[in-house]
This record gives C-alpha cells, sequence and structure tokens, in this order.
C-alpha cells in the first residue's frame, strides 16, 4: 500500500466520490467501502467517514463504531516510515506484544498513531506469513525478524541512518 500523509479534503472528496460510484449502496458492504477507502488513503479519514455515512443512509457514529471494531481500520495518516508489529500467533507466544509495548514507549504513540514529526506510525498486524522468523516486525517494505524489546532502539537508530543516506543519494 502507498505511503500517505494526512491528504486535503477536496482530494478526499474528489476520491471518495470514485470509490463510492463503484460501490454498491448496501450497509452489508460497509466494510469492504471501508477497506476501499483505507487502501486509498492509508486510513479513514474523518470527512470520508461522514460520505460513507452520509452514502449508506447511516450515521457517522455507526460507521465509526464498525470501523473502530476492527483492528484492521486506523484513523490517522501512515507515517512517512509505516511500523508494524506482527501480532499473529506465532509471533504473539514469543513476545510479539513486548516488542509492541517497547515501541510504544520508545515512540511515545499508542498503536494506530504517528509520531509528531509525521515520521512513524505504529500498526498491530496479522501473520504476515514469515511465522519461522517470530516475532516479527516490518518497516516500509524491510522485515525485522526475531525481535525482541532491547532491539527496538537499534533497529530505529539504522532506519534513520539508512534514511538519511539515501536522501543523500
Ligand atoms: S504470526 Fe507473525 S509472521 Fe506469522
Amino acid at each position: 500500500m502507498e505511503v500517505q500523509a494526512g491528504v486535503e479534503k477536496e482530494t478526499v472528496k474528489e476520491r471518495l466520490t470514485e470509490i463510492l460510484a463503484l460501490c454498491e449502496r448496501d450497509r452489508s458492504r460497509l466494510i469492504p467501502i471501508l477497506q476501499s477507502v483505507q487502501d486509498a488513503f492509508g486510513y479513514l479519514p474523518r470527512e470520508a467517514i461522514l460520505e460513507v455515512a452520509s452514502y449508506l443512509g447511516m450515521t457517522d457514529v455507526q460507521v465509526y463504531g464498525v470501523a473502530s471494531f476492527y483492528n484492521l481500520f486506523r484513523f490517522t495518516p501512515l507515517g512517512k516510515h509505516p511500523i508494524q508489529m506482527c501480532m499473529g500467533t506465532a509471533c504473539h507466544v514469543v513476545g510479539g506484544g513486548l516488542v509492541l509495548e517497547a515501541l510504544e514507549r520508545v515512540l511515545d504513540i499508542e498503536v494506530g498513531g504517528i509520531t509528531e514529526d509525521g515520521e512513524l506510525s505504529l500498526d498491530r498486524v496479522a501473520c504476515i506469513g514469515c511465522c519461522g522468523l517470530a516475532p516479527v516486525m516490518v518497516i516500509g517494505k524491510k522485515i525485522y525478524p526475531k525481535m525482541t524489546p532491547t532491539k527496538v532502539d537499534e533497529a530505529l537508530v539504522n532506519l534513520k541512518i539508512e534514511t538519511k543516506e539515501a536522501a543523500r543519494d
């Protein structure tokens, strides 16, 4: 998925019109509609929740209530470097939760949040298919295998260095 910072209100409206034109006006389609919206923006902007609610004849509170029930939806933009901590069973049983706690502490954000500078966002995800490397963290497209809470600082420092080097090239 393409990483997107917060999007302009007008852009949201235009894209939503295109998305909703392809969606059946049926409340039972709410989840797939929200998935399409999140695929387009990287998160569910407030304006999008209002538009989807109006399209389906629901209240924004109802739409938000459904969306917030599922871990897969986020309500803030993704950071430039989205961090995903796998919380599938294999990762969970070997300490994925402790790594996630360490990430929250070091970044000073909660799951679903974004750092103040917009650089990093944090999400928990279901199995990403490399259980043999558990617990697994992903930053952007890079996989960090066999994570521990003590490896979190090192991974973030390396990311900073790599980002600086990439900017120089
Ligand atoms: S459970 Fe984490 S990669 Fe499968």
